[in-house]
Order: structure tokens, then sequence, then C-alpha cells
């Protein structure tokens, strides 16, 4: 824990947003090379969500706007606006700028974070930062994808695996140091980089006749290399941030990992040592949501009565760069 702290960064409000269409595994099994029992048992996923029309922005800002409402919260008191995703509506504006727009908080500053799957702990920490420093009070953290948008439906190893949804929080500042945000450990590693990318439409290969006809704008994925290294980076990460607090297993109330793979999640709570009843899932209903799937966790557990005032969470995510970590936080709302 930083010393002289004089704020912690609380999780005060959430909220979320999956659209209705659901692609099910049958859905898959007509238009690829699967079967439903491959992909439930290789990866945990039964539905996922697709957004037919409209963008991220559009996502993230029906997830704020669930939270506004259920915090009765008015927009314009919001100060910061902070949207992970690797799937922006366009390179510039921010998606942050858009969502500001939609949602009427005019007095609020913003911006994107793009570190993958691990977007939302690391824009979590970035916002958590923000209130312990004193510059900000009200901080919106979205995580928000529109993977179905450069999903590749022809490639049987990743369409199966995405879909869309966003989920916020709201953090605010409180004295009590004992809640809130209490230690992070974050790492990026670029020497992964190949292992999972876009690889056109950036300032390395701009968009072209060229990169489209070569498939450059969709998901490329090592599947075998990130699961290896996914394994072992958020299993190792996890541990190290108990070892680091001194927790032992049983003073985990919950463990809110990535949910890229359920063979990716049990490893990790094995490596901690907490039984699998300690762990969010939500895999089987949305897939691999990206900068949504730790946020929305929180929120349907929150909602589901099943997170009280004092419980110890850990957060954990690999994703692509490579970037991953973990984050301890103490839960400070009934
Ligand atoms: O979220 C960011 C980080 N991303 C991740 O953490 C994802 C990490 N990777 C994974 O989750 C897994 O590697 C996958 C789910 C992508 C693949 O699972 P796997 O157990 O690693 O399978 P594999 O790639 O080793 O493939 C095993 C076999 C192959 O066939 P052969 O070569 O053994 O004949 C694949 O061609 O399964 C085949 N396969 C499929 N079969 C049916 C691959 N995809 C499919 C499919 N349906 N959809």
């Amino acid at each position: 824990m930083t010393k002289h702290k004089k704020y912690n960064a609380i999780i005060t409000g959430l909220g979320m947003y999956f659209p209705d269409k659901v692609l099910d595994n049958a859905y898959f099994e007509k238009i690829v090379d699967t079967t439903d029992e491959w992909i439930r048992t290789r990866t945990g996923i039964v539905e996922r969500r697709m957004l037919e029309n409209g963008a991220t922005s559009d996502l993230a800002t029906k997830a704020a706007e669930d939270l506004l409402r259920s915090k009765n919260l008015s927009p314009e008191e919001i100060d910061v606006i902070i949207v992970a995703t690797v799937t922006p509506d366009m390179f510039f504006p921010a998606t942050a700028c858009l969502v500001q727009e939609n949602i009427g908080a005019k007095n609020a500053w913003g911006f994107d974070y793009s570190a993958a799957c691990s977007g939302f702990l690391f824009a979590y920490h970035t916002g958590c930062a923000l209130i312990e420093s004193g510059r900000a009070k009200k901080v919106l953290v979205i995580g928000a994808d529109k993977m179905t948008a450069i999903t590749d439906y022809k490639n049987r190893n990743n369409c199966i695996l995405f879909g869309d949804g966003a989920a916020v929080v709201l953090l605010e500042p409180t004295e009590d140091l004992n809640y809130g945000l209490q230690d992070s450990i974050l790492r990026v590693d670029g020497s992964g980089r190949e292992a999972l990318y876009m690889k056109g439409g950036g300032s390395l290969y701009p968009s072209t006749h060229k990169t489209v006809d070569n498939n450059m704008h969709v998901i490329y994925q090592d599947g075998k290399a990130v699961f290896k290294v996914a394994v072992k980076g958020m299993a190792d990460v996890s541990y190290e941030i108990m070892q680091k607090n001194n927790l032992n297993p049983e003073d985990i109330a919950y463990l809110v990992p990535h949910q890229a793979n359920l063979r990716i999640i049990d490893a990790t709570a094995e490596r901690m040592g907490i039984s699998k009843d300690k762990v969010m899932i939500n895999i089987q209903k949305y897939g691999n949501t990206t900068a949504a799937t730790i946020p929305s966790c929180l929120v349907e557990y929150y909602r589901e009565g099943k997170i009280k005032k004092g419980d110890k969470i850990i957060l954990s995510a690999f994703g692509a760069g490579y970037t991953w970590g973990a984050s301890y936080l103490v839960w400070a709302i009934d």
C-alpha cells in the first residue's frame, strides 16, 4: 500500500449491458466445423451475445446509463470517463468522448485504455490512482468491446470464443483505507505481440485493398501459445498478490478472473488454493467479451446479493500484449 495516502478508491455503483441477440453453440456448428461438446469442454462457453446495430460506444453508453439509473446519479457529477476497449468506434475521437456526449456528462474528461483482456484491470487501477491523488471524486471505469466486429467467422479456432458486452463501475473516495483497492501487480510484455493481435488497420499496415484481401482486420490468435502463458501468468500473479498481502485462501471471498477459457480460470483458482464456489464465472453466457468480463461478473454477483461489505476480492486478467495482472480490493458497499 502507498504510504501517506489520504483516500482509497471504492466501487460505489455498477452497471452493465449485453445485447439481446444470442449466438449459441448450435449456431457455430452450422457455420464452421465444430461441435457443442468441443466448445463446452475446451472453453466452457455455451452462448455469447452479438450487437447487430451500433458500436462499442453504444454498449458502453447503455452500461453507463444502467449505472446512473440504479444510483440515481446525475451525469453532470462525473469527473472522468475511462473506456477500456480494443474495439473503439474509430481510432479517434476516443470512445470516452462519444460516451460523454451520449450520457450528458458535461463536466467530465476522459480517455480510452488499450490493454485488451487486461483493459478493465489496468483502467480500474488507473481510475483508483486518480481518486487516491484527490484529482477526481467520481470516475466511471467502463470495459466495453464489440468483439464480433473483428471476429473472423470462418476461423473455428477463434470465432467460437468472442462476444459483445459492456460493464462499468463508479469509483469514489473514502478516508477509511481498509476499504477499496489495496494493491495491484500489473505487467506488460511486448514479446507476445504476435501471439494475439489484429494485424492491419493501424499505422504499420494502414487499411488498403491488400490488407482486406489478406484478412488482416480480424483477431489473429495462436491459441495454444497464449493458453500456456495465460495459465502461468494469471496463476502466478494471483498467487503473488496473495503472498504479498498475507492472504490465505480462506481470507478470500472471491476471485474474479478474466473469462477467456474455463480451463485457465480453474488453473488459476487451483494455484491460489481457493474452491470453485469462490470463483466468479459468467463465461458460459457471454464468452470472452475482452474488457467487459471482470466488471460484468462484479455486476451480476453484486445484483444477486452474493457480494457483501468487507469481502476480500482478487481481480485477475491476462490478455494481448501480453498484458496481465491482479488487483486486491475490499468491497465497500452492501
Ligand atoms: O482472452 C485473451 C487471452 N486469450 C486466451 O486466454 C485464449 C487462450 N487459448 C485458448 O483458450 C485455447 O487455446 C483455445 C480455446 C483457443 C483452443 O483450445 P486448445 O485446447 O488449446 O486447442 P488447440 O488449439 O490445441 O486445438 C486442439 C484441436 C486441433 O485439432 P488437431 O490439430 O488436434 O487435429 C484444432 O484444430 O482442436 C481443433 N479445434 C477445434 N475443433 C473443434 C480448434 N478449434 C476447434 C473448434 N471445434 N472450434
